[in-house]
């Protein structure tokens, strides 16, 4: 079972980039939280928000979604992100996965981004992985074909596993190339906390075959 969208904490919203999950019924219409038939490309765990940030400036051909469960960084990310002006962002507070599952329809965004997802090492904690197998049919569904998932990680055992789990779904998607230096290879927090930590940090990206 996948938890459900939390309201913002004390039902208030505070800014125009939130979601308000009890006043929008899943699938989200794009075309109406952003007023635009731009891309879309969803970030899930944004945590604070830095790629958001940097992916709305440099993008503003591109709407963004951030998704992150925990109110601290979700309050974060949405107060920086407010401030930054871009009208390409939105934020939602809610788990992933259910995002994935019932607020995103059938082939309607470009990108999935999930960079430094929680690695959770105890293994009683295993199931509050977000990288499972079902993450990449959830995924599959929601890209249009030809769509992309990039997945960055630090994290030895979970990196093997989060290989494992993509290596098994090479039906639905394709690795592709991914330079260091590529453009659109950019900083989130957790990025630069390991690369300062001298983490060897792995990156990759794959292209959805087709529509499942
Ligand atoms: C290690 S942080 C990485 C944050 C950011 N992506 C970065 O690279 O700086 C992982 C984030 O994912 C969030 N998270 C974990 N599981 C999640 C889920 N199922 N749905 C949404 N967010 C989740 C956590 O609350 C946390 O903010």
């Amino acid at each position: 079972m996948i938890a459900s969208v939390q309201p913002p904490e004390g039902g208030q919203l505070l800014s125009p980039l939130e979601i308000d999950p009890t006043q929008v019924d899943p699938p989200l219409d794009w075309a109406g939280l952003f007023g635009n038939e731009q891309p879309v490309e969803v970030e899930l765990g944004c945590g604070k928000g830095m790629f958001l940030r940097e992916a709305a400036r440099l993008h503003p051909d591109v709407n963004y979604l951030g998704v992150e469960r925990a109110s601290k960084y979700y309050r974060v990310a949405v107060s920086r992100l407010t401030k930054t002006g871009s009208t390409n962002l939105r934020l939602m507070r809610a788990d992933g996965l259910d995002v994935l599952d019932r607020w995103i329809a059938p082939g309607s965004i470009a990108r999935l981004h999930i960079y430094f997802p929680d690695p959770w090492p105890k293994k009683r904690h295993h199931k509050r992985r977000i990288f499972r197998p079902e993450l990449m049919e959830l995924a599959a569904r929601c890209l249009v074909p030809g769509g992309e998932f990039c997945v960055a990680t630090d994290h030895g055992d979970y990196g093997t596993l989060i290989r494992e789990i993509l290596a098994a779904s090479m039906d639905l998607f394709e690795p592709r190339a991914w330079p260091e230096d590529a453009p659109d290879r950019l900083p989130t927090n957790y990025a630069l906390k390991w690369e300062r930590a001298g983490r060897a940090l792995w990156w990759a990206r794959y292209r959805l075959r087709s529509a499942p």
